[in-house]
């Protein structure tokens, strides 16, 4: 018992040394390899050889950064430290998107508040079509620390990461009529002033600023679209579309049901008064 507990930790040790090593591997790519600045870039600082970002917000202007690329599929990954003090009505942004009239977008906003406990939302687009919002609070402090945020999306499955747990899943159902995002999609990054829409009303405190929010890891796990066609995107040689990727393992399902369950604010899902009937992606994208 004694032994095998002590092995079991040892081999969590492992992995964990394992892991960390690896993405301290990959964390030194340069902002510029693969993004660039696509608004306020007298408010984007560049720190650490150019491994990590500042943006930050003020009465002017916020912030926003894109992938030069458009990609497939993917493991899209970053580390993010949020605005500190009394961020009300300031939204920090981490999301994909198809730039196009019908677009597909995932979405990480997180909203700014007075101290903890931090709300995350997410959202789905796919053809235009948004809507789908989900309300997360963070069962840690993201002002703190860098966290990793994540969107794993190939053919079978998007799933919204934090720190490595399933916060959200949406299945590719389109066998039963259900759209998902399918168009070629661009990373992107962004510090805004979402006074009113983010913070319930509440007017954003401009004496706080500059508001500023950290972000890192620019190594992108993605299907290229300039080199690779869509088909090839779909590929099981890339280790996102691995099988083991196409539904959530046990632990991850165990994980989703326990932060679902205790850490869900507000669900689309379950919202009758906007949605009478409940959205047909609902049902099918329960484990
Ligand atoms: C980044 O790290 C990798 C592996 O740790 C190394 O091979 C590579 O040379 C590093 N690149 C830069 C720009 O430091
Ligand atoms: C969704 O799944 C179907 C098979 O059920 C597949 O043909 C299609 O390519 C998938 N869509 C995307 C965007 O991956
Ligand atoms: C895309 O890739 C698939 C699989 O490799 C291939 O069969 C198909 O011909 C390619 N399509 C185009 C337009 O190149």
């Amino acid at each position: 018992m004694k032994l095998s507990t002590n092995l079991c930790l040892l081999c969590l040790f492992v992995f964990l040394i394992f892991t960390s090593t690896n993405a301290g591997g990959l964390d030194n790519t340069s902002f510029y390899q693969d993004y660039y600045v696509t608004w306020g870039s007298d408010h984007l600082l560049l720190l650490n050889q150019e491994t990590e970002i500042q943006l930050s917000l003020d009465q002017n202007s916020g912030a926003g950064f894109e992938s030069k690329l458009h990609y497939g599929s993917g493991s899209f990954h970053m580390r993010i430290k949020l605005p500190d003090k009394n961020s009300i009505g300031v939204v920090t942004a981490f999301y994909l998107y198809s730039r196009s009239t019908d677009r597909d977008e995932l979405d990480f906003e997180f909203l700014g508040s007075n101290g903890p406990p931090y709300t995350l939302q997410t959202n789905v687009y796919v053809n235009g079509q948004g809507g789908r919002e989900q309300r997360t609070q963070l069962w840690f402090d993201p002002t703190n620390d860098f966290h990793s945020y994540k969107i794993l999306w190939n053919q079978h499955q998007t799933v919204f990461y934090v720190d490595d747990i399933p916060i959200r899943v949406f299945k590719n159902n389109t066998k039963i009529g259900l759209s998902y995002p399918s168009q070629p999609m661009q990373v992107e990054g962004s510090l805004w002033n979402g006074e009113g829409w983010a913070s319930d009303g509440r007017k954003t405190d401009w004496s706080q600023a500059p508001f500023k929010a950290y972000f890192q890891r620019f190594n992108v796990d993605g299907c290229v679209l300039q080199t690779f066609n869509t088909t090839q995107c779909y590929s099981s040689t890339f280790w996102w579309n691995s099988e083991k990727l196409q539904t959530l393992d046990e632990q991850e399902q165990r994980d989703y049901e326990r932060v679902t369950k205790q850490y869900m604010s507000y669900d689309y899902c379950s919202d009758r008064s906007r949605y009478p009937q409940t959205p047909p992606e609902c049902q099918s994208n329960q484990y």
